[in-house]
């Protein structure tokens, strides 16, 4: 496995042709990746079928985002996301994520799957404000409780705008 990629501050933007597509198992292993995740995470396919997903984890995204994520999912409900993701020479690209629980013939949880797409300046904007928030939270919680404190963080101030999670999330992606 690579150690950690240093993060430029080189943007890679998506058009609003990109859909970002990929598959996992139930522990997040890469299954399924498509050649526009490809291109934009400059990797090829067999550096990422079976690596986690976390392969293009970026550090300026607080742990509390996955801590939702992976609550949500494992409640079997779908989770929306603007994220920051990295690249194989350390560039980033933000997203606007879907992912949703995948099931086999019987109805049962067999992998998750999701689609990003490009986001708009503002949603960005929004978004990045709030994370910077969010890892201050997690730097003062220190790394046992880091993602529950950014987490109750988050959702207080959402409580204050009298905004639930995904209403927040897709009034940012509808601008
Ligand atoms: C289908 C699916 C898609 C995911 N997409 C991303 C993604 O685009 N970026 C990301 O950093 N993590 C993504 N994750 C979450 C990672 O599995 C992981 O929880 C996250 O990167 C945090 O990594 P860490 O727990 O090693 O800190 C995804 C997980 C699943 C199941």
């Amino acid at each position: 496995m690579k150690g950690r990629i240093t993060p430029t501050q080189r943007e890679v933007r998506l058009t609003d042709d990109d859909l970002i597509v990929s598959k996992t198992d139930v522990n997040g292993r890469l299954t399924y990746v498509n050649r526009t995740f490809m291109r934009i995470s400059n990797y090829p396919e067999h550096a990422l079928l079976g690596r986690q997903h976390n392969v293009v984890r970026h550090p300026d995204m607080p742990r509390g985002v996955f801590r939702l994520m992976w609550e949500t999912l494992k409640a079997e409900r779908e989770f929306f996301g603007v994220i920051k993701n990295i690249t194989s020479d350390g560039d980033f690209y933000w997203v606007f994520a879907n992912v949703t629980p995948d099931r086999d013939r019987a109805g049962a949880v067999s992998g998750y799957f999701s689609v990003r797409r490009a986001v708009s300046t503002g949603a960005i904007s929004a978004a990045s404000g709030l994370y910077a928030q969010m890892l201050e939270v997690e730097r003062r919680a220190g790394p046992a409780t880091a993602p529950e404190a950014s987490l109750a963080w988050l959702r207080r101030t959402l409580d204050e705008r009298r905004l639930g999670y995904e209403r927040f999330v897709l009034g940012l992606y509808n601008g």
